[in-house]
Parts: C-alpha cells; sequence; structure tokens
C-alpha cells in the first residue's frame, strides 16, 4: 500500500516515522512546500530502518505532487499550528486555502484515494474536502476522536493511579465524541471503563469532571508547554486511522465525518463512533449516549456549524 502525507511538519513527520515502524505500508511519500524539508524528514526516518527493523520505503519531495500518483490513503496536515493562546478555529483563514488547495492537486493524482484529513480547524476542514470534491461521504474522515479519545484514557488512567488503582491508559476504554474543539469535545463518561468496569464505580464525580476537563484542553496544554502543537499523539492518532483502513481492520473509532441524519444531525461533519476497514467509513454506529451528553454534543454540533459558516469567507 502507498500513503502519502501531505505537511512534513512535526505532525505529519510522526505520522510518516508512525506508518514506517509499523511497517504495514510499502512506500510512504511526505511531501511540502519548504524546500528539502520532506526530503531531510524521509531520509532520517529511513536512516532508522535498520535499528528498528522495518522495509517501508520513505520518499520525501518538495511539491512534487507526481510522486504521490496512486496513493490509496493521504492524510493531510498542511497548514499552520496553533500558538499559545489561540483556538484551532483561529486557523481557518490561514488554512482552508491550504486544504483546499492540497486536496485538489492529491486528487489530481490519486482520484481513487481515502483522505484523512488533520488539519485545524479540523472539523471544518474535513466538511470543506467533502464539499469542495464532492467525494463520497466514506472517503472523507477527520482524525480528532481518535487523539482526543487516547488523552481521555491517559487522564483517567492517572485518575485512577490518584485514587489508588495502579491504572495506564491501555486499561481503560473510553471515547470522546463530538467537534475537536477545547469547549466542546464530548468525553463520554457513561461510557468509559476501567477493564470492563464503569470509571464511575472508581472516581468520585470531582475526580472524572477534573479528567473530563483536561481531556478538553489537552492539546491546548501541550501547545502551552511545548510554544506549538502536539505532534506524537496527533500523529499515532492518524497512522491508526491509516492501519484500520490498509488492514481492513473494520475497528470501532471516532472519527470526523459526514452526517446525514445519524444522531438527528444533517450537513456537517463532526465527531462520531464509526467502523474503520478498507473502504473509509463503513459504518456510522449510532450509540445511546446520556441525557447530558446529548445536550453536550448538541452544543458541540452548534460551535461546529458556526465555524463551517466562516468556511466561504475563508476561501475569499
Ligand atoms: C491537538 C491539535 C493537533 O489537539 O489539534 O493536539
Amino acid at each position: 500500500m502507498k500513503v502519502t502525507v501531505v505537511g512534513s511538519g512535526n505532525v505529519g513527520a510522526t505520522v510518516a516515522n508512525v506508518l514506517a515502524t509499523k511497517g504495514f505500508a510499502s512506500e510512504v511519500v511526505l511531501i511540502d512546500i519548504k524546500e528539502g524539508l520532506s526530503e531531510g524528514k524521509a531520509m532520517d526516518i529511513m536512516q532508522t530502518s535498520h535499528m528498528l527493523n522495518f522495509d517501508t520505503t520513505v520518499i520525501g519531495v518538495t511539491n512534487d505532487y507526481a510522486a504521490t500518483a496512486g496513493s490509496q490513503v493521504v492524510v493531510v496536515t498542511s497548514g499552520i499550528p496553533r500558538k499559545p493562546g489561540m483556538t484551532r478555529e483561529q486557523l481557518i483563514g490561514t488554512n482552508a486555502k491550504i486544504v483546499k488547495s492540497v486536496v485538489d492537486q492529491i486528487l489530481a493524482h490519486s482520484p481513487e484515494a481515502i483522505l484523512i484529513i488533520v488539519s485545524n480547524p479540523m472539523d471544518a476542514m474535513t466538511y470543506l474536502t467533502l464539499k469542495d470534491t464532492k467525494l463520497p461521504r466514506n472517503r472523507i474522515i477527520g482524525q480528532g476522536g481518535m487523539l482526543d479519545s487516547s488523552r481521555f484514557r491517559y487522564y483517567l488512567a492517572e485518575a485512577l493511579k490518584e485514587a489508588g488503582y495502579p491504572a495506564t491508559p491501555t486499561d481503560i476504554d473510553g471515547m470522546v465524541v463530538g467537534g475537536h474543539a477545547d469547549k466542546t469535545m464530548v468525553p463520554l463518561v457513561s461510557l468509559a471503563t476501567y477493564r470492563g468496569i464503569p470509571v464511575t464505580q472508581f472516581l468520585s464525580e470531582e475526580a472524572i469532571q477534573k479528567a473530563v476537563e483536561a481531556t478538553k484542553v489537552g492539546g491546548a496544554t501541550c501547545t502551552k508547554l511545548l510554544g506549538t502543537s502536539a505532534w506524537y499523539a496527533p500523529g499515532a492518532a492518524a497512522a491508526a486511522l491509516v492501519e484500520a483502513i490498509a488492514l481492513d481492520a473494520k475497528k470501532l473509532i471516532p472519527c470526523c465525518v459526514y452526517l446525514d441524519g445519524e444522531y438527528g444531525e444533517k450537513d456537517l461533519c463532526i465527531g462520531v463512533p464509526v467502523i474503520l476497514g478498507k473502504n473509509g467509513i463503513e459504518k456510522i454506529v449510532e450509540v445511546e449516549f446520556s441525557e447530558a451528553e446529548k445536550a453536550k454534543f448538541a452544543e458541540s454540533v452548534a460551535a461546529a456549524r458556526e465555524v463551517n459558516s466562516k468556511i466561504s469567507e475563508a476561501l475569499q
């Protein structure tokens, strides 16, 4: 399988690096507009292949979309990341034009590709891609829920440790739905478990709320510490989506997808549980949220629609 990663910044390079170490792709192409950046990152990754024991070929190119031809999956990370104090939504003015231009060039060379959108504001960029390309919705997937759910698991494990249980994130099952946005993402507490047992049996309401709030600002917390947005977890999250598609794993993962009546909503892209496999979104899975979570999901939908309403202006 050939995978292209557009944008060779921290997130894009991490996607390529994780894909290489996983070894299921035969070729990964890194592409960026910055002269030499992709070539350098690809070379650096390839020089780990002997030590990390992988046979994936990673190549880097500057703006040469012909080299991406025939990619089955394309991960779009292009655009600027946020700086401390910024919201993801504030990036729309710069990133909308970049994402549109990248997607058009990608599809000119890989018309059958499944697209994974990572660029922020991700839910709006996924919607823009869907509207711009008019591709079937199973082929346009936004990455947000995988990352946010992973952060949720991390913070719940930390809370459990504080409460005297030796949990690690792999002991936790939990999902975040809604928009990939600090204020309005929805960690589903009612469905989160510690080895199958609801976390509510171990944690106080206060400890759970602390984990929920930490999850919501998980990206902003890293941005504050790093001076730019995070990359290891966002990169690993995008690579995990590629893996589910490449291996036709049919895994249940929260992804940003176009809704056409599911969850009572139409004409927007937002995070809900889906089955990911070789066709991209194989199925949108409707699960029962608690009443409080339903209300929060509705708020998240309203916030996503508000950002979508700014896309046309951003493309001017
Ligand atoms: C984050 C950014 C990449 O959540 O959206 O870290």
